[in-house]
């Protein structure tokens, strides 16, 4: 059995209300419970957490080390292009992690193009709306069959 964090940064608490064009009408409530079952008919444990703050989620990083929590899906929202305390939370705890977008990061301004957590992470998944946190929990998932 895997102990599974889903990481949810700023703003994400709004989702369902906030830039549909961009990141759809599914809210955090309801990406999080799809998660929860998912990991649950699978046999592991996932629980979730958001902040709109860089210490409460740097926080969260050092307790899921000290929980020893095997996997973190994260989606640092705007802190993807700004911060270095949440990348280096994450290398100081070195628990693998995979980055995930709701929108293509790629397809949109120029300031979002550069994350500072996809060259740490085993990878990136940008785009795909709330299937990717999905798409995130099935490759943990593989990796734990083996
Ligand atoms: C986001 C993309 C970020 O650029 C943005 O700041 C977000 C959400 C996404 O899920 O597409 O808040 O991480």
């Amino acid at each position: 059995m895997a102990n599974i964090l889903v990481l949810h940064g700023p703003n994400l608490d709004m989702l369902g209300r906030r830039e549909p064009e961009h990141y759809g009408s599914t809210t955090l409530d309801s990406i999080d419970a799809a998660l929860v079952l998912l990991a649950d008919s699978t046999g592991h444990r996932l629980e979730s957490f958001q902040s709109n703050a860089e210490h409460a989620l740097v926080e969260r990083i050092h307790q899921a080390g000290a929980d020893g929590i095997d996997h973190i899906i994260f989606n640092p929202a705007a802190f993807s292009h700004t911060s270095i305390a949440l990348r280096d939370a994450l290398l100081a705890v070195d628990i693998p992690f995979i980055e995930v977008h709701l929108s293509n990061i790629y397809r949109r301004e120029e300031f979002r193009r550069h994350s500072w957590f996809s060259d740490i992470a085993i990878g990136v998944i940008s785009g795909l709306g709330a299937n990717g946190y999905e798409a995130a929990l099935n490759h943990i998932v593989e990796l734990h069959k083996n």
